[in-house]
């Protein structure tokens, strides 16, 4: 069989684990790198074994035996990167948030229809195990009418006004940083189990740190805990550490959630709860296996991920028997497996969030910050 060929551009803390990812699957080769330099490319190819590295994306997309790019640069560059490959004709796999503006966001799915190539917004971690599952009970009805959902993305990463990263300027991240960075995730698998959308929401955004010292140098993500306070330079902040919304589902159904990056101790504590009229569901992106089920007249239970105890169709998203732990690299094989199938075969079902799923929630970002701004209820459009 004739392997894929795709190519990586970014070599920070996504490029490496889509690097990893891709190759898990056996018939889709990494052909080459894309860095922001030449030197930064090459440096990363060799340390993951890839030939060919370039500080200029462009070049790659010349090279008509490359079939798709994975972008997995900040969220700037989400657009040109994506545009410019989908002129070229390959197919594109791009990180999330999936542009700056749903007027980009917009113009992504219509290039990608117009052409014909296979898009998808990575909005991976919708493939936990149990995460299908909650989706699959839910559409078997055995939670019944859904009555509300709450929930939390919380993450300490960003508590000290020392801790940087390209994501705190807004000219780089856009005009949300919490919400759009970890919000977006949490919006998604809320729809995605309950089939419901997000209608009208209430925000309040909250950025703690009116200034931040950035490091002279640069650092990628997650690495600035390390440094040491020294060589910063003071610069006004604009985009928010924390923020509380209230959410409306349809007509009846009701939510709340809250989304911050100054939560000391909780790493990446993504937790959802579904109050349906025959039980709930909670789950902790941070025990990933486990599945809390509660009833009103039986006793509570957590079911272990075990693919014989999911429902049958979250089966396949569950590549190991029970007792062996599926985590966060585990989501991008599952949805590399879905994409390159649709990149093999173009008839293949699109069992995987889109480029118009990536809009969406640009759509309920935007409505988050009219919200704040505004301190009134706002309609998603
Ligand atoms: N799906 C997820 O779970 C998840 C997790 C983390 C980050 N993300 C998203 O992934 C994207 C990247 O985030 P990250 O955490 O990997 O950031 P990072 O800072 O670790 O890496 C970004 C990389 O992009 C490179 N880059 C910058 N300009 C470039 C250019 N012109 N050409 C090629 N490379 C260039 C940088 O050198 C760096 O290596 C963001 O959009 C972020 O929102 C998604």
């Amino acid at each position: 069989m004739k392997k894929l060929r795709t190519a990586i551009f970014g070599t920070g803390f996504m490029g490496r684990v889509h690097t990893e990812g891709v190759r898990r699957l056996g018939n889709v080769e990494v052909a080459a790198i894309a860095g922001s330099t030449a030197d930064k490319a090459r440096k990363f190819a060799d340390e993951v074994g890839v030939d060919r590295s370039t500080g200029d994306y462009h070049e790659l997309l010349a090279d008509p035996s490359i079939d798709a790019v994975h972008v997995c640069t900040p969220n700037a560059l989400h657009f040109p990167m994506s545009k410019a490959a989908m002129e070229a004709g390959k197919h594109v796999l791009c990180e999330k948030p999936l542009a700056m503006s749903t007027a980009e966001a917009q113009e992504m799915v219509r290039l990608a229809r117009e052409k014909n190539l296979a898009n998808c917004t990575f909005h991976n971690l919708r493939y936990y195990p149990q995460v299908q599952n909650m989706r699959r009970m839910r559409e078997a009805g055995d939670l019944g009418e859904i009555y509300a959902v709450q929930g939390t993305y919380s993450q300490d990463w960003l508590l000290y006004d020392t801790d940087f990263n390209w994501r705190i300027e807004s000219d780089m991240n856009g005009r949300s940083r919490a919400f759009a960075d970890i919000g977006t995730h949490w919006c998604d698998m809320v729809e995605h189990i309950t089939g419901l959308r997000v209608t009208s929401l209430c925000a309040d955004l909250q950025t703690f740190h009116k200034t931040r010292k950035k490091p002279k140098g640069s650092i990628e993500t997650f690495s600035g805990k390390t440094l040491q306070p020294s060589d910063y330079t003071e610069i006004p902040i604009d985009t928010e550490d924390f923020g509380a919304v209230l959410l409306r589902l349809g007509e009846k159904t009701r939510g709340a959630m809250t989304v911050s990056q100054i939560s000391a101790g909780r790493k990446n504590r993504l937790f959802v709860e579904i109050y349906g009229t025959k039980a709930s569901v909670a789950w902790n992106q941070e025990s990933p296996d486990e599945l809390w089920i509660g009833e009103r007249n039986t006793p509570n239970r957590i079911v272990v991920k075990d693919p014989s105890l999911l429902a049958e169709k979250a089966r396949s998203y569950a590549d190991l028997p029970g007792g062996h732990s599926e985590g966060y690299d585990d989501t991008f094989k599952q949805v590399f497996r879905r994409f390159y199938r649709t990149v093999a075969d173009r008839h293949a079902p699109v069992e995987y969030p889109t480029f118009e799923d990536g809009l969406r929630q640009l759509r309920i970002l935007e409505t988050v910050l009219e919200s704040s701004a505004k301190h009134a209820w706002a309609d998603v459009k």
